[in-house]
């Protein structure tokens, strides 16, 4: 297969989609691997070291979708890609459909098979590709916020882990998944005074279990929300219903409740968020902003603030399903994958996931049919 590494050309985004390590295991089984020059300069990995894993380095974005049949990113197409599809390619990245109604139609006019990083999906449930992305997430979106209350930035100067005499900040977590577990971890090895909410109480039993009475649980309930949020000096958004469109939990009443000075991170911005107040997602160069004195983050891509760790953990669970499809072949590899089954969004130029078809109102088909399965 004739594989292809754009540069990532998302605001701030840093990461590559593949290290030289994969890129020599993808030579091994004699695929082509072209890179576009210095698509992993930002996270240490230069040209000389994927042509020396046996890559061939191209000189523009234009070339790699030109010459590849699969190409391989992390975020999803920005406009500015659309042109370049070519009809019946195969493109493996974060897609997140559900919010990107002019992606989904570009992908389904150039019948683009397009392969969603969030939506492969395990028989049990896990989703192995967001995991890595949101472990990261989930233990940025504390120390961003613990940035974002000091004075420096827009903050009244709390610490955190407050000090004896001083009590600490307040964190509440909604969302008790990979995201909330990892803010959890930060947040109370900071010092931090935790409560996690989720619908789910046996989400909630296994942070009890992890952090032994450490850190508080309650059901989500637009009760326990209203009581807790009152308190929160620090709110991280951690939900997700896969594929769907995140829940608008914090209505602008709800928020008019904050404490001045408080921070909300809202981590599931990229599935569109959880807070009414954030209409568009903010970027890594312009990360937040104010409003009735609370502060608003909503960075989509978080682990491209930590390009190299995201970029090799990232590798750490796609590389398989990379290896699986470019070995076997899409319709192979699908069928003998269920997890990659679930990851199809589009093919042939149909809607394949029923829950971005929901979330955009569009037209629906069973990927099974189209591959006779
Ligand atoms: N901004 C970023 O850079 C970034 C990076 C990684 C992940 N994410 C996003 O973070 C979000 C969370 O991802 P995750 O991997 O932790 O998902 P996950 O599936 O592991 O956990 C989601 C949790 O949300 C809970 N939930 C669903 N609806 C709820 C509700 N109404 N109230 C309370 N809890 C509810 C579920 O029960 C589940 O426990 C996703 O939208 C993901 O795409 C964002």
């Amino acid at each position: 297969m004739i594989i292809g590494i754009p540069k990532e050309i998302k605001n701030g985004e840093t990461r590559v989609s593949l290290t030289p390590a994969s890129v020599e295991a993808l030579v091994e089984r004699e695929h082509v691997v072209y890179v576009q020059e210095n698509a992993g300069i930002n996270v240490g990995f230069d040209d000389e070291l994927y042509e020396h894993a046996g890559a061939k380095i191209v000189n523009s974005i234009e070339e790699i979708y030109a010459k590849s049949e699969i190409v391989v990113k992390v975020k999803e197409p920005q406009p500015v890609e659309f042109s370049m599809f070519k009809t019946g390619q195969t493109i493996l990245t974060y897609f997140h459909l559900a919010v990107e109604p002019e992606l989904t139609e570009e992908l389904l006019k150039k019948k683009i098979t397009a392969i969603a990083y969030e939506t492969i999906q395990c028989p049990d449930g896990r989703l192995p590709l967001l995991h890595p992305m949101s472990e990261i997430a989930g233990k940025m979106s504390i120390q961003i916020a613990a940035k974002l209350l000091e004075n420096s930035e827009a903050g009244y100067g709390t610490l955190i882990g407050g000090v004896p005499g001083v009590a600490p900040a307040e964190v509440l977590i909604i969302g008790a998944g990979t995201v909330g577990l990892n803010a959890a971890k930060i947040a109370a090895g900071m010092g931090a005074s935790v409560t996690v909410l989720d619908i789910n109480p046996e989400k909630l039993s296994i942070i009890d279990n992890i952090f032994a009475g450490r850190v508080k649980t309650a059901v989500s309930n637009r009760y326990n929300i209203t009581k807790f949020l009152r308190q929160a000096d620090v709110l991280v958004s951690a939900v997700l219903i896969p594929g769907a469109k995140a829940p608008k939990i914090i209505t602008k009443d709800l928020e008019r409740t904050m404490k001045k000075g408080s921070v909300i991170i809202d981590v599931s911005i990229d599935q569109g968020g959880i807070t009414d107040s954030i209409k568009v997602p903010t970027s890594i160069e312009k990360p937040y902003f104010t409003e009735n004195g609370v502060i608003h983050y909503a960075v989509p891509n978080i682990p491209g603030l930590v390009g190299r760790s995201a970029t090799i953990s990232l590798n750490n669970y796609s590389l398989p399903y990379i290896m699986k499809l470019a070995g076997k072949g899409f319709i192979a590899a699908v069928k003998s994958t269920p997890e990659m089954y679930k990851g199809v969004n589009t093919y042939q130029g149909k809607l394949v996931n029923s829950d971005v078809a929901e979330a955009l109102n569009m037209a629906y088909t069973e990927l099974s049919v189209l591959i006779g399965f």
